[in-house]
């Protein structure tokens, strides 16, 4: 994903320092050539030793160290990097940044590097709050600065609030689409997934297992190729993915209604969501109490076919869908490829092990509207969903 790609990370001194090495790790497995700079503060949290064997290169801590000189050079690694990632950015660093000092590495670079900066701060909440740091951060965002915000929970100093450092991949997220990876840039590519709950009463409902990896991990790859991405989800127990507009719903009724929003403005529809087929006919106001009965019947009426719908209308869009099979894949795939009007269909056994809805891999068929089929072997969802936009955007390029 980041093949040939160089990115500076800048470590700043704070408790979250010891995060950025897991940040590190997921530059350099996506394919990354990362430099680290830390500054003197940042080496009294973490050792440069573990950066340097994380990344395989010598860490960067001296303005004016000779033998970092000549290996590199501060102008050197503030022109070769496709992207500087400070984080944590601590209320110091951005506050130098601001006003233009440049009196240390990672200072210098920031201010001879042409690439896009992202800084990821971190700090305590107060600081976060003042004044004097909201006005650097916006007078940094006006020159085109990039910001990801520091979540809310509680901090290493004791207090609650603001000021956090994102997760790692929350912040490799929000890192992808300034590296230029564009093949969807301009283009609206809304996802459904997780599932739907039908309520019965208050307290209970009808769903199935879908845990929405497949949808979220779909949404993520869109975005980190450039596309706007709209991911209506059904609940799940997932960290939506950064830089896509989430709209949540509940039943298969409410997904019907926020999809049919959205779908005018979508260059390519995804539907990974597995939607209830069927609902409870009434929904009662009070929970349903047991009784000496020992049968209970729930009348159920269906639902609306979202993705069939989607189908009747499609335009120019292009439109995929899944099938989750137990029996008979190629035939059932094949019939709702057709009756739908999908330009493409992901076919999985459910009960193959390794595929399916709430592991991380899955096993998939790609079934084509001109008649082609394409078998994948087990990989991880995130792979999966590679390939998909792979091949939606090799047939959007033919269109
Ligand atoms: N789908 C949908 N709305 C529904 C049911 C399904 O949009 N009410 C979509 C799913 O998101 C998926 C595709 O249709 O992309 C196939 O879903 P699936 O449940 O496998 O198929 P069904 O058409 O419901 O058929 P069956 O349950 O008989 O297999």
């Amino acid at each position: 994903m980041l093949q040939g790609k160089c990115v500076l990370l800048g470590v700043t001194g704070g408790i979250a320092a010891y995060k950025a090495t897991e940040l590190l790790r997921l530059l350099v497995k996506a394919g990354a050539d990362v430099h680290v700079v830390m500054t003197r503060s940042a080496q009294e949290f973490v050792t440069p030793l573990t950066f340097q064997t994380l990344s395989g290169h010598p860490v960067h801590t001296e303005l004016f160290s000779l033998v970092q000189e000549q290996e590199i050079g501060h102008i050197s690694l503030a022109d070769r990097a496709d992207l500087i990632l400070v984080a944590p950015a601590t209320a110091n660093l951005i506050g130098k940044v601001a006003v233009g000092l440049a009196d240390d590495l990672l200072t210098t670079t920031i201010m001879a590097t042409k690439a896009p900066v992202l800084f990821a701060p971190a700090m305590n909440t107060n600081m976060w709050e003042n004044p004097i740091y909201q006005e650097n951060q916006a007078k940094l965002e006006r020159y085109g600065y990039h910001f990801i915000l520091p979540v809310s929970g509680a901090l290493a100093c004791g207090w609650e609030g603001q000021g956090k450092l994102p997760d790692p991949q929350a912040i490799f997220d929000f890192a992808l689409p300034l590296m230029g990876s564009d093949e969807l840039a301009g283009k609206t590519v809304l996802v459904t997934a997780g599932p739907t709950r039908e309520e019965i009463d208050p307290v209970r409902f009808l769903s199935n297992y879908s845990s929405g990896k497949m949808g979220y991990a779909i949404a993520r790859a869109a975005s980190r190729r450039g596309a706007h991405v709209v991911l209506v989800s059904g609940p799940v127990n997932l960290e939506p993915p950064a830089n896509v507009e989430l709209i949540q719903v509940v039943s298969a009724a409410e997904m019907y209604a926020a999809v049919m929003a959205q779908a005018d403005q979508a260059n390519v529809i995804i539907k990974a969501a597995a939607v209830a087929d069927y609902r409870p006919v009434e929904r009662s106001a009070c929970k349903t109490k047991k009784s000496a009965c020992q049968k209970l019947t729930i009348e159920l009426e269906l639902n609306p076919d979202i993705l069939a719908e989607l189908g009747k209308q499609k335009g120019d869009r292009f439109l995929v869908g899944f099938a989750a099979e137990t029996h008979d894949l190629n035939k059932y795939a094949s019939q709702k490829l057709q009756q739908k009007n999908l330009d493409m269909i992901v076919a999985n056994d459910v009960t193959q092990e390794g595929a399916g809805f709430n592991g991380d891999t899955n096993v998939v068929r790609l079934l084509f509207a001109e008649g082609s089929t394409e078998e994948l072997p087990r990989m991880s969802k995130d792979a999966v969903a590679a390939v998909l936009l792979d091949r939606i955007i090799a047939r959007l390029a033919a269109i």
